[in-house]
């Protein structure tokens, strides 16, 4: 397995990679911000992207995100195809993507969000604290994102407050010694508590 700095040569990639996204997300019934293949080819075309290869086949992918006139980053659209899945694949992109990161901005905070348990532990282990989102970026066109988000009429709702996402957020500047291991039963409730909450308004 071949963990690169994506490159124009991995273009042709990028539709299976939207593909792969938007599968999952479907599969798995959470939101998620919708990606097209250009918006995908800018970022390689950047130097931003981290893609997996098994030989020639697309195994996982993770971009970065410039917002706030370089004060924050985000790693998002992490994706491993589910044939490559629990072999810690994840964690070797997130790492990956993580380093560039910290090298091509390394004054920025790093920050996402996820409604995933995976995501957040990856994020734990690499020094991610979990925040509310007045602590994330209030660049709108992040934001935006989230249009495309089934979830989106939540965020709204809550005047950006709070979604189904958690947010988490990495802080050069304030690297704070933690406990690397998640709670993995507080975040269940807490995913639950606001599923009862935001979805059972959103019905009636
Ligand atoms: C989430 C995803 C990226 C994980 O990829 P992976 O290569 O299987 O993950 P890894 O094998 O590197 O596992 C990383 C850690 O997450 C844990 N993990 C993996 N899948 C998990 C799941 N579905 N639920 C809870 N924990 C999970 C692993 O146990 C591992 O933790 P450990 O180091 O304590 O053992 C992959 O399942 C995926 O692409 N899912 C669909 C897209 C998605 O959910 N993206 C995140 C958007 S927020």
């Amino acid at each position: 397995m071949d963990i690169l700095i994506a490159d124009a040569s991995h273009i042709k990639y990028a539709q299976v990679i939207c593909d792969t996204l938007a599968e999952s997300a479907k599969v798995r019934g959470t939101g998620i911000a919708k990606r097209t293949p250009e918006y995908i080819i800018k970022r390689i075309q950047n130097g931003n992207g981290v893609i997996a290869l098994d030989g020639d086949r697309f195994a996982g992918f993770c971009y970065i995100e410039v917002w706030g006139h370089q004060k924050y980053v985000a790693n998002s659209g992490l994706i491993v195809h589910p044939d490559y899945r629990k072999q810690g694949l994840a964690k070797k992109i997130k790492k990956s993507i993580f380093d560039l990161s910290r090298k091509k901005f390394p004054d920025a905070k790093i920050f996402g969000i996820t409604t995933g348990l995976a995501v957040m532990k990856m994020n734990y282990e690499l020094g991610y604290q979990p925040v509310t989102f007045s602590e994330l970026t209030d660049d709108p066109e992040f934001w935006k994102g989230c249009q495309t988000c089934k979830n989106f009429d939540i965020l709204t709702r809550t005047e950006r407050k709070m979604c189904l996402c958690t947010g988490m957020l990495y802080d050069p500047s304030d690297p704070k010694k933690q406990d690397k291991n998640i709670d993995r039963k507080s975040f269940e409730r807490l995913k639950s508590i606001k599923e009862s909450l935001f979805l059972k308004k959103k019905k009636s």
